[in-house]
């Protein structure tokens, strides 16, 4: 089949990408609380981000400024209008809303600032595409309850759920629950554990059984969030959000495939719970193997039937590859192996877009679910040129061949594909370095790593680039 000439559906949703941590800024404003983005210091490529307890005056925190959207969002909603954004996804920073995360209340200053900026996506018909919880857990729940350890955070998730989908019902339909809620598979990694689930382990914890623990009960908090939102309103959309990197085996030596398929398993569990409603039986072995202390309870196995997702979202940015252990255990943090198949990004992530064509038949397959593509690109260092341009042909050169793939599946393999929302469409702080340097945006910001800059914002090559691929509804990928 001629991909030329063939357009995506015509709802197709085009758009981009944010968290609010890594854009807002102003994060001690309008009665906002501390979040653990804002505990999380500059780190660098392969120097990881330190977690600090509570603000130390000695070090930097990107995210508290971030590119100052918090002030700035009419300007950017503005140029998101210009390239022709069907939609935009953000988060709800929970800590606007609840700042300490265990109050009763909401705080009316952070439920404003959402409205008058969906109103603002709005006013243009961009529809707002919302994540609840992205890397921002309140502070205050992680140093007074564990952070996710905690049963009671279902409860406080559910309060700040409740009130999010009872103010925006009529501006957002498509809902997610947790970002990448599958990423603390590394859960030897600080950061992994803690952006997730607000998790510092005490010396000689398990950390494995800690963070299935505190996934249960993520997906506890997210089936019921996904039935309550339901009866809210119906027509709402509310899915989950999984980190894509599909596992492949190195070699086709048995023993390698039935590695790289437990180490699929492993990663992918957390979406089996958030489609299926119930466990998968290999993991519930594997509980009884390790002894890991598991709370449990049959109230919560009826929640996760009664509320299994409406869609899949999920990122993609790169693949991995595995072989055998010996042990039919997979550990992130050591069994990942290099593919001689596919080149790396300069933050050696593994680039490989046909890897997307395979997630999404992957998904199609396993799920029968409508899919979102919520976030892809290349993080890269941009020059910004005397006469204020940036040619990020790399970029252009990435996301075509991701969206060729993309339309394989779509148009050749029949996936039901919502929409697809490159991450930070506009340059802002990189979660795991908090490096502004490592840039994915169609627009430039003008910051530099330790903060210095104008926070001007410019076109570069790839928005007018973006903006003709929306305009064409894809026709052009070929
Ligand atoms: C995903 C996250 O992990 O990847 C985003 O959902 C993150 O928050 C994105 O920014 C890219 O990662 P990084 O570390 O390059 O910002």
């Amino acid at each position: 089949m001629t991909l030329r000439g063939k357009e995506f559906p015509e709802d197709f949703l085009w758009g981009g990408a944010v968290a609010a941590h890594q854009l807002e800024g102003g994060y001690d404003e309008g009665g906002k609380g501390l979040s653990a983005a804002d505990v999380t210091t500059l780190g660098g490529n392969g120097v990881p981000r330190k977690i600090t307890d509570g603000i130390d005056p000695n070090e930097y925190y990107p995210n508290h400024r971030a590119i100052d959207f918090y002030h700035r969002y009419p300007e950017d909603v503005k140029l998101f209008a210009e390239m022709g954004f069907k939609c935009f996804r953000t988060s709800i920073a929970w800590t606007r809303i609840f700042p300490n995360g265990d109050e009763t209340e909401p705080n009316e200053a952070g439920l404003e600032f959402y409205d008058k900026l969906f109103d603002e996506c709005l006013k243009y018909n961009i529809e707002p595409i919302v994540t609840l919880s992205h890397f921002e857990m309140p502070l205050h729940l992680i140093k007074e309850y564990g952070g996710w350890r905690d049963r009671r955070v279902i409860g406080f998730f559910m309060n700040f759920a409740q009130v999010c989908f009872e103010r925006y019902q009529d501006k957002v339909k498509y809902w997610m629950t947790f970002n990448e809620i599958n990423n603390q598979t590394n859960f030897e990694t600080d950061g992994s554990i803690f952006n997730n689930s607000g998790i510092v382990p005490k010396p000689g914890e398990n950390r494995e059984n800690l963070m299935y623990q505190a996934a249960h009960y993520e997906l506890v908090a997210s089936a019921q969030a996904v039935k309550l939102g339901h009866e809210i309103n119906p027509k709402l959309m509310i899915g989950s959000m999984i980190a894509m990197t599909p596992i492949y085996p190195l070699t086709s030596k048995p023993e390698d495939v039935l590695f790289a398929q437990r180490a699929m398993q492993t990663r992918f569990w957390f979406s089996d719970v958030h489609a299926n409603g119930f466990y998968p039986k290999w993991l519930l072995n594997h509980f009884k193997k390790h002894n890991f202390d598991m709370d449990i309870t049959a109230q919560d196995l009826k929640d996760l039937r009664e509320g299994t997702v409406d869609y899949i979202g999920f990122s993609y940015y790169m693949s991995f590859a595995v072989k055998d252990t010996g042990k039919l255990e997979y550990n992130e943090e050591h069994d990942l192996v290099e593919n001689p198949y596919v080149k790396a990004s300069d933050w050696g992530w593994q680039v490989d877009p046909v890897g997307l064509r395979y997630s999404l038949n992957w998904f199609n397959d396993r799920y029968h679910l409508p899919l979102f593509i919520v976030e892809n690109g290349l993080g890269a260092v941009d020059k910004l040129t005397d006469d204020k341009k940036v040619h990020d042909d790399y970029r252009i050169e990435y996301l075509t061949n991701h969206i060729r793939e993309m339309k394989k599946a779509v148009l050749e393999d029949g996936v039901d594909l919502i929409g697809y929302t490159p991450w930070g469409c506009i340059d802002l702080i990189a979660a795991s370095t908090g490096q502004m340097s490592k840039r994915y945006g169609f627009i430039y910001v003008d910051e530099n790593d330790d903060g210095s800059g104008s926070l001007d914002r410019y076109r570069k090559d790839s928005f007018y680039w973006f903006q003709n691929v929306i305009k064409t509804n894809g026709s052009e990928i070929e």
